[in-house]
């Protein structure tokens, strides 16, 4: 089983013996790695310890269901907190320790006056539907960094935005700490695992695997067809009506680069020879918003 900390002082100290800093041991260090969790874990955040575990020695879990990233009227009261099931599945896949503070360990003074802002990538897409989410993952995360001091994190690609985010936040706040992007993990009719699908009904759940039916298919066109900017522009109008159709409140479809810049170049025809695209969705079915995304390789 996983040691549980809720004091990040005690987890301090457990992890202290593990960064080689003894002179008698100067070999002695070993990898920690971190994966940042708001609970509730499926299979997509064990294959993310499984992950962790093929970079490093020890693995630290962080289960804590951060205030800061949840507006007005959204979910963060009725977000289901499961510890002592989810510690139970950690075991299954190796974890050592489990960090789980609570609100008060976290954010001495609330709402904390410091602020972690990663500027323009975090008002497009879920950030423009959910304006400070962001700010609220980057001061979570900064502080989950500096608590662990991991050598290496693993995030998963559903997030790709939140991703993308932290990778700038580690480049420019000089964390010394590896990246890894873990891919979906989806069920078997395609639907990428999401603690918030148990929001949705049998019936909504029935029709949730339409939204990556949908990405395949629009992905499918990007990368056999080149086309111009009214025809990439009537593909994705056509996409949005058939999720729409299907029953989805969609609440954005776009299509980036993967480094989530506009793909309208100055001439307007859309040309992406040599770059790498990501379509990404966000939309309401029922009370779940769900989230997914697909790379389109376009050569
Ligand atoms: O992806 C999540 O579950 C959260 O945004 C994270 C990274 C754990 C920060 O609270």
């Amino acid at each position: 089983m996983p040691i549980i900390y809720q004091q990040i002082s005690e987890l301090r100290a457990a992890l202290q013996p593990y960064r080689g800093q003894r002179n008698d041991k100067p070999d002695s260090a070993q990898r920690i790695a971190l994966v940042p969790t708001m609970g509730n874990l499926h299979e997509g955040h064990l294959e993310l310890v499984s992950i962790a575990k093929q970079h490093a020695d020890i693995v630290v879990v962080s289960i804590f269901v951060n205030p800061t990233q949840f507006g007005e009227g959204e979910d963060f009261e009725s977000y289901p907190r499961t510890l002592d099931e989810d510690v139970a599945k950690l075991a299954t896949v190796g974890t050592d320790y489990v960090f789980a503070p609570s609100i008060a360990e976290m954010y001495p003074v609330m709402p904390p006056p410091t602020s972690v802002l990663a500027g323009g990538i975090t008002t497009q897409l879920c950030g423009q539907s959910r304006p400070g989410h962001f700010d609220g993952v980057g001061i979570v995360v900064s502080k989950l960094f500096n608590i662990v001091q991991p050598g290496v994190t693993v995030f998963g690609q559903k997030d790709y935005q939140q991703l993308a985010i932290i990778k700038q936040l580690v480049r420019d706040l000089s964390y010394p700490i590896e990246i890894v992007g873990a891919p979906i993990v989806r069920a078997a009719d395609g639907l990428a695992l999401s603690s918030r699908n148990q929001y949705l009904s049998a019936a909504e759940r029935e029709t949730a695997p339409v939204l990556h039916a949908e990405l395949q298919r629009l992905a499918q066109q990007l990368m056999s067809n080149k086309l111009s900017m009214p025809e990439f522009e009537a593909l994705l109008a056509e996409t949005s009506q058939r999720i729409s159709n299907a029953g989805f409140n969609i609440d954005y479809l776009e299509v980036k680069t993967d480094a989530l810049k506009s793909v309208i170049n100055d001439a307007e025809v859309f040309n992406v020879e040599n770059e790498n695209l990501i379509i990404l969705v966000a939309a309401w079915l029922g009370r779940a918003r769900l989230l997914d995304n697909q790379v389109v390789t376009v050569h």
